[in-house]
């Protein structure tokens, strides 16, 4: 044997410092059981039930027919850049110039990339409670300490600039805001949102703000930070066409940044990906530029299916569930069945949810909450009856 294969295999201290999406761990044990012939009712994916509009599709066989099949420019045409500037100022009423967009293979590239140009070893970032799994990872690869900040879950999982303001140290680095929030669907009012950055502003502290849900915003207000221009020098807006266009497959995201942070950002990206697949930036032209119907009508069918499956989660003795406002998670509490038949935590019921009433959802503890469970509602109705019609079941016999 040589002494390669003999030794201990070594891994690098950052890779060490992170663990894989627990989002991708209950996806795969799911389709474990699928594989052996058990039908699982699935609430643990992260990505909507729709199919991507057809006008979408039929621009990314036009530019595969059309030869548009090279390397393009690393932080995605001028075309795409442009379209995502403008399809922000016309909604969000933002001034961004073509050299603060870049284009990356989804939004978590995105958000990875700004990460990994924004927060050094011993940076501090805080993160309200709960947090989307990735945040915390990021931030841990790149070096940098998640300062964890604690929502109140009564008020919605609400998270103000008082709140924020006792964590700041002279390490503060940077907040990463997320609203409408994956996992608790929770959405922060445009007021809490300007002074949160306002404060940040005033301190140096930058401003992420992951927008990969703000058009599945349902409280009428939709708001982007992007939108606060006299503040955007220390601010990044990530945004995703994924789950806006139901586009998660294709890998397409941006940034919205101070030209030197995308600058830098496609620097990253020049060693590692290069562009965003060229065909997929005709599509994202397309679904950009073209009508936005598709969005509306997607938005008014998770509303139908957010209150169906709120009022469902409601019905169950024993669950309580703050009113989702975005995204397509519900967030139920369910610590009113730890010590009951020996249940002990989150991962726990949704361990035994998978294995003895074949329902997938995801423990709250990959998002740094112990008492809930994220449910998915990006599904068909009927399917959310089933679901719920076993969990019912479930929480009754424990
Ligand atoms: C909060 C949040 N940000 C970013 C992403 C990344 O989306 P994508 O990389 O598909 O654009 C997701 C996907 O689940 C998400 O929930």
């Amino acid at each position: 044997m040589t002494t390669a294969t003999t030794e201990a295999l070594r891994l690098t201290d950052r890779i060490n410092r992170i663990e894989p999406s627990a989002t991708m761990a209950v996806v795969a044990e799911a389709d474990k059981l699928r594989s052996q012939g058990i039908d699982v009712v699935d609430f643990g994916a992260g990505e909507p039930h729709f199919a991507t509009p057809q006008h979408i599709k039929d621009a990314a066989i036009a530019a595969i027919q059309g030869n548009f099949t090279k390397y393009t420019a690393v932080a995605g045409t001028a075309e795409l850049r442009d379209a995502i500037i403008q399809r922000h100022a016309a909604d969000f009423n933002s001034d961004y110039r073509r050299e603060e967009a870049i284009a990356s293979t989804g939004g978590k590239h995105a958000l990875f990339n700004a990460i990994q140009v924004l927060v050094d070893h011993g940076d501090e970032v805080i993160l309200p409670v709960p947090y989307w799994v990735s945040f915390k990872d990021i931030v841990r690869y790149a070096g940098g300490h998640c300062v964890l900040l604690e929502s109140n879950e009564a008020q919605g999982f609400r998270v103000t600039a008082e709140m924020v303001a006792r964590l700041v140290t002279s390490r503060t680095k940077a907040i990463i805001l997320n609203s409408p929030s994956n996992p608790s669907g929770a959405v922060m009012s445009p007021e809490d949102m300007t002074e949160l950055v306002r404060f940040a502003h005033e301190r140096g502290i930058w401003v992420l703000s992951d927008e990969c849900y703000v058009y599945l915003n349902y409280t009428g207000k939709n708001f982007s930070v992007g939108s606060l221009r006299e503040y955007k020098e220390r601010m990044v807006v990530l945004g995703s066409l994924s789950k806006t266009y139901a586009m998660t497959g294709w890998r397409l995201g941006y940034a919205l940044a101070p030209a030197p942070v995308t600058s830098a950002m496609a620097k990253l990206q020049s060693q590692s990906t290069s562009n965003p697949t060229s065909i997929v930036q005709k599509a994202a032209v397309a679904a950009l530029k073209g009508p936005q119907e598709c969005v509306a009508q997607m938005r008014s069918e998770y509303i139908e299916l957010r209150d169906h499956v709120v009022q469902g989660l409601r019905s169950i003795p024993g669950v309580t569930c703050t009113l989702p406002e975005g995204a397509f998670y519900a967030y139920p509490n369910i610590s009113s069945f730890f010590g009951r038949s020996g249940l002990k935590s989150a991962s726990d019921a949704a361990g035994r949810l998978l294995r003895e009433a074949h329902v997938a959802v995801v423990p709250g503890e990959g998002f740094g909450t112990s008492e809930h469970i994220r449910v998915s509602y990006a599904t068909s109705k009927a399917e959310l009856d089933r679901g719920l019609e076993r969990m019912r079941k479930f929480f009754a016999g424990l």
